[in-house]
């Protein structure tokens, strides 16, 4: 079809009794977002295999989402490689311009894509090449050399290295998020929408007079009345069952927080518990039931010596616990003990269901905080959110638009630096939510982090890696694994599908310098450059490279699902999660009753701030992407198309699995259906 095209246009010349004229059909496709038009008018130059066209002024305005121009040449191009544009300067008019892609019809009927799928700010020339994918070393023209080495110079000088506090990840450096490049920028659809959110969300929980109410609880009717206001079908669930051992168990596997429980083989040596202790009234041993992988832990010693927060002037406490649980012959994951700090001892009494029933309670009240705290640090903002934010900007800082990878991954980063923006200033900074009423907030939320950075590796960002590990892979009811697996499966075959097709062999992975850059870049930069990660630093095969993207792309749709989308269920009903605790520890047995769990539960306004952040957080906007929707055209080549539909086709299967399991479940467990999951950390 190309060479028919150069053979038409030199037929047309020889043949032509007129002078040659060589026309094209330009359509101009201006994006969705709101403004996306332009007033400006446009220059347009060509550039293919034979030769440049003269630069074309285009004079409308170009406001329709689809414009069509015809353009005349007088001699013949060849096969269109770059088309270059440029906004004419216009003294009182210079708004932005999303333009999505741009299409070129020759008289012979070739149809040229170029995708293109941003704004448009300024009035330099942009560069913008035909939507087949290339590998640098694919490029055999020089010219296209030169555009792809200007684009990446170009996106460095925008996209910028940064570091918020010396020990975490690095970001994207940014002054203000005004500052932030429009590319990454929330549409405003998104932007109004968060933003009313944020301003009315007290307001809308009719809560606001609370905000301020420095006191505390006196009674749990108060809590209700509170809860009432706003409520979920699941966060009802949680409230009916919240004090019940199963579903305090169950919360380890199908909860928001489903990556701190592991199988117990031996007992860690601070945590003395016997046969006694735990199976007194039973025919079981505890040795037995290790032997028989029906022991679990969850050890929270990340948290162990880390400062506590001061709220309304009041030292607030945070507890490393130690979690032993039994799956039983029913199959429920049952907590049958609890030490609240991790040296043993006599004033660190080890808790069990046997003791009186507020005594317990207030042990897993405890629990519940300290859950919070690695939840929302180290799964939620540093494994999810900061990490997406390295991929995101590893992407944009090293691989070229007709890139594969490129046309790939970009989808997976919408809305990621903003988001990790706007966390930055309003959740962890000095004055942010986080900072002023978590347990942790403050200084110790930096040591969670810190001790976080170092406890993750490649293999614990790789589900079926990390269930293994954990030796989780027979659990029954392990609702997050099931699902997970079969989407890392679907996500691997999708990935595999498009890199093969384009990555013939190793060696082609391992001579693209684009690829080693961006992931060399991910590695300094995102794991700070630690071999004992195990993230690999280079790529030598295609394989290591299909496992890595599937990575990637389970990180910033699917894993950030799981541990984001049911905040407000499992965290509304606050004795649930509280997330401060305002008593010490309790270091005996027999002193526990309702006043005094009521004594440790957060000051009125610290519960409604908590609130009323998590329900913003697990708020999707109208606007957004869901996996497996790819609404920019960024590939134009049959092979990707066809697995881009099959990828999608998987994933409806999967979601019809899904909600058939759900329908025979009490707690429908729906964070990894991918018709919830977002293409990226947008939230
Ligand atoms: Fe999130």
């Amino acid at each position: 079809m190309v060479m028919f095209d150069v053979v038409f246009q030199l037929l047309v010349l020889l043949f032509s009794k007129v002078k040659m004229v060589v026309i094209y059909q330009v359509t101009f496709f201006s994006g969705d977002a709101t403004h996306s038009s332009t007033f400006n008018d446009v220059f347009l130059t060509l550039v293919g295999t034979e030769s440049s066209s003269e630069r074309t002024k285009l004079s409308r305005f170009f406001k329709e989402k689809m414009l069509t121009f015809e353009v005349k040449y007088p001699e013949p191009i060849g096969q269109i490689l770059v088309i270059k544009l440029e906004k004419l300067h216009h003294l009182l008019l210079n708004q932005p311009w999303f333009l999505a892609k741009i299409e070129l019809k020759s008289l012979a009927g070739k149809i040229y894509q170029f995708p293109v799928y941003q704004w448009i700010t300024d009035c330099e020339e942009h560069c913008f090449r035909e939507g087949k994918a290339a590998l640098n070393f694919d490029d055999s023209n020089s010219l296209l050399k030169n555009y792809r080495k200007h684009e990446l110079e170009e996106r460095q000088k925008v996209y910028c290295w940064d570091q918020y506090k010396k020990m975490l990840p690095y970001c994207m450096k940014a002054e203000s998020f005004k500052s932030l490049p429009l590319d990454v920028r929330f549409s405003t659809t998104k932007e109004v929408e968060m933003g009313y959110t944020a301003a009315k969300a007290l307001i809308e929980l009719r809560i606001e007079e609370l905000a301020e109410c420095k006191t505390k609880w006196e009674s749990m009717e108060d809590i209700d009345r509170l809860y009432r206001c706003h409520r979920t079908d699941i966060s009802d669930y949680v409230h009916a069952h919240w004090k019940e051992d199963a579903f305090f168990g169950y919360q380890f596997l199908n909860g928001i927080h489903p990556m701190m429980i592991q199988r117990c083989e031996t007992l860690p040596p601070n945590f003395p518990v016997s046969d006694q202790m735990v199976f007194s009234n039973s025919p079981l041993h505890l040795g037995d039931e290790m032997k028989n992988g029906n022991i679990f832990l969850c050890d929270y010693k990340i948290l162990d010596g880390v400062k506590a927060n001061i709220i309304n002037k009041k030292q607030q406490y945070v507890v490393a616990p130690l979690v032993l649980l039994h799956k039983t012959p029913e199959n429920q994951m049952m907590p049958i003990a609890i030490q609240l700090q991790q040296t043993p001892g006599k004033k660190n009494p080890i808790f069990f269901p046997t003791d009186s029933k507020w005594d317990w309670l207030l042990a897993k009240t405890f629990v519940r905080n300290a859950d919070f705290n690695v939840h929302e640090l180290s799964a939620h903002l540093l494994r999810t959110h900061l990490l997406a934010e390295d991929f995101a900007v590893a992407v944009l800082r090293n691989l070229p638009m007709v890139h594969p990878l490129y046309k790939l991954l970009i989808p997976h980063t919408r809305y990621t630096l903003m988001i990790n923006f706007l966390a930055r200033k309003l959740l962890i900074s000095e004055n942010g939510v986080f900072t002023k009423f978590a347990s942790s907030g403050g200084d110790g939320m930096f040591s969670i982090l810190s001790r976080s950075i170092s406890s993750v590796t490649y293999r614990s960002l790789c589900l079926p890696d990390d269930i293994a590990d954990r030796g989780l892979e027979d659990v029954p009811n392990f609702y997050y694994r099931d699902d997970g697996l079969k989407l890392w499966n679907i996500i691997h075959r999708f990935v595999q599908g498009i890199l093969v097709f384009y990555y013939k062999d190793d060696k082609m992975v391992q001579k693209d310098s684009e690829l080693q850059a961006w992931i060399k870049d991910i590695f300094q930069k995102g794991f700070l450059g630690n071999k004992d990660t195990g993230v690999p630093e280079k790529l030598d095969t295609v394989d290591e490279l299909v496992k890595f993207v599937t990575m990637v792309i389970f990180t910033c749709s699917a894993q950030h699902s799981a541990v984001n989308s049911g905040q407000y269920d499992f965290d509304g009903w606050m004795p649930n999660t509280p997330v401060s605790i305002d008593l010490p520890p309790p270091t005996t047995k027999g002193t526990a009753d309702e006043a005094m769990l009521l004594r440790a539960f957060p000051h009125i306004n610290t519960t409604v701030n908590g609130m009323a952040t998590v329900w913003l957080l697990s708020k999707q906007s109208t606007d957004s992407v869901f996996l497996g929707n790819y609404p920019e055209e960024l590939f134009t080549e049959d092979i990707p198309l066809q697995k881009k539909r099959a990828f999608k086709e998987d994933l409806m299967k999967l979601s019809e699995e899904i909600n058939q399991r759900n329908e025979h479940l009490d707690l429908p467990y729906i964070y990894l259906d991918p018709k919830l999951v977002e293409n990226s950390v947008s939230l």
